[in-house]
């Protein structure tokens, strides 16, 4: 009773101005602590994913950086990574962290990297139509995947480079040992843009392209551009200033090889003789087939000229590119305006797989060989059916010298096997 009539007398007597300020005091009290308390959850967040890319950053890659420009180890990007299932790339990641000494933290920042950057490029692939098939053993990967981890930084930019051929010249080759250079970021696949998906537009060629530094150079390698009557001029349209390599190769040789790596998809396809000739006993060549008409260089590259002066082109010999990677690299290198970074010391001959490979990195045993569709061994060609084709390419070859400047000595070859085929 007491208790009812001392309360009944505090709410009578307590003005009702100072209830109204104790509940907002207590009002305010929540609401300080709730915002506290996000604040909190906020700044974890926060510093969750800022120190990721700040450790990923400076550990990666500057790391990087270092053993790229260090002659016994390099590490580079490779966009192939695409066809590799999520447990690998769990792997790859775990690899990143052990190798780098990155901790838990950052080794989740880039697991995200690495799952959006592989959507993307998975998107990307199956709208330019192409299945990325690695050419590389899959335990490098491991190595190139670590760069992707960095390829958030810098800019998306256009290409100032491109391998527009020729098909099996050896594109893959120098572009491999072109993305050793650490001032050199290039799209593992090749983009089709000029002649697949041009209608996408600009922006979406630039968004295959990886993140760029300031000084680094983005390129990428469509072999298929150099036949494509359309490419000359929409390269011209995006850049009038682009530098462009061609890699070229014994016309005869790069046929047998074409038809090796058709046949190797199609068995069922004639034999090349059946397909070379129009009339044989005539000695009728065909050369509207794609095998063959892709080695008529001086036909092609024509229609380049007539957008690009000879000074933006740089022709590499398919040849020396076996007998001499790193002869031919320290060409690429000046042309391109970079400092002489890949040199022989980068290069030493597997004799397994009978062509030059990229030395491994110290801390790994993986080997840096280019994978099975490169370096096929070819049928064996009719010799007569060889000579036939030397003789019908002999002229535009002449041609080709004349307009580059540069006698490739492929009719030296006629007798004897080219560099590296394995005929
Ligand atoms: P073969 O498979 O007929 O021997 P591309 O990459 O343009 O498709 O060219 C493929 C060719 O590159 C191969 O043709 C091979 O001869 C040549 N090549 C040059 N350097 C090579 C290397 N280091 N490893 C494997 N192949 C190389």
């Amino acid at each position: 009773m007491a208790f009812w009539s001392s309360t009944s007398v505090f709410t009578s007597k307590v003005p009702r101005k100072i209830l109204f300020m104790f509940t907002l005091s207590l009002s305010v009290t929540y609401l300080f602590y709730s915002l506290m308390s996000c604040y909190n959850s906020f700044q974890f967040q926060e510093n969750y994913v800022y120190q990721g890319r700040l450790v990923t950053e400076e550990t990666t890659f500057v790391t990087l950086r270092e053993k790229l420009y260090s002659t016994s180890s390099q590490v580079y990007l490779d966009e192939e990574f695409i066809d590799r299932t999520s447990t690998e790339q769990t792997i790859a990641v775990s690899s990143v962290r052990n190798s780098l000494g990155i901790d838990e933290r950052t080794a989740g920042w880039a697991r995200a990297q690495v799952a959006t950057t592989s959507s993307m490029m998975s998107r990307a692939a199956a709208a330019a139509g192409e299945h990325a098939h690695p050419e590389f053993s899959t335990t490098d990967s491991d190595l190139r995947r670590v760069v992707n981890c960095t390829s958030d930084y810098g800019v998306k930019k256009l290409p100032q480079t491109i391998i527009i051929g020729v098909k099996k010249g050896g594109t893959r080759a120098l572009l491999e040992a072109l993305r050793v250079h650490p001032d050199v970021r290039a799209v593992g696949n090749e983009p089709h843009f000029f002649d697949r998906n041009y209608e996408r537009g600009l922006d979406w060629y630039r968004e295959l392209m990886p993140s760029t530094l300031e000084g680094q150079i983005t390129m990428e390698k469509t072999p298929s551009y150099f036949v494509t009557n359309s490419a000359p001029k929409r390269i011209h349209s995006m850049a009038r200033d682009i530098k462009l390599i061609i890699v070229v190769r014994n016309p005869v040789t790069r046929a047998i090889s074409d038809y090796t790596q058709t046949l190797s998809k199609r068995p069922e396809i004639p034999t090349f003789e059946v397909l070379a000739f129009k009339n044989r006993t005539l000695g009728l060549i065909d050369a509207s087939w794609s095998a063959l008409r892709i080695g008529i260089y001086a036909l092609h590259l024509e229609s380049w000229m007539q957008y690009f002066p000879l000074s933006q082109m740089h022709f590499v010999s398919g040849e020396r590119l076996i007998v001499d990677p790193a002869g031919e690299m320290a060409k690429v290198q000046d042309f391109l305006g970079l400092k002489r970074i890949v040199t022989d010391k980068h290069f030493y001959f597997n004799k397994t797989k009978g062509f030059p490979c990229l030395k491994k990195p110290e801390d790994s045993s993986t080997p840096r060989c280019l994978g099975k569709s490169k370096g096929r061994t070819h049928p064996k060609i009719d010799p007569d059916v060889i000579r036939r084709l030397h003789k019908f390419y002999k002229p535009f070859n002449m041609m080709f010298y004349q307009m580059t400047g540069q006698n490739f000595e492929w009719e030296l070859e006629e007798h004897g096997n080219s560099p590296g085929s394995r005929d």
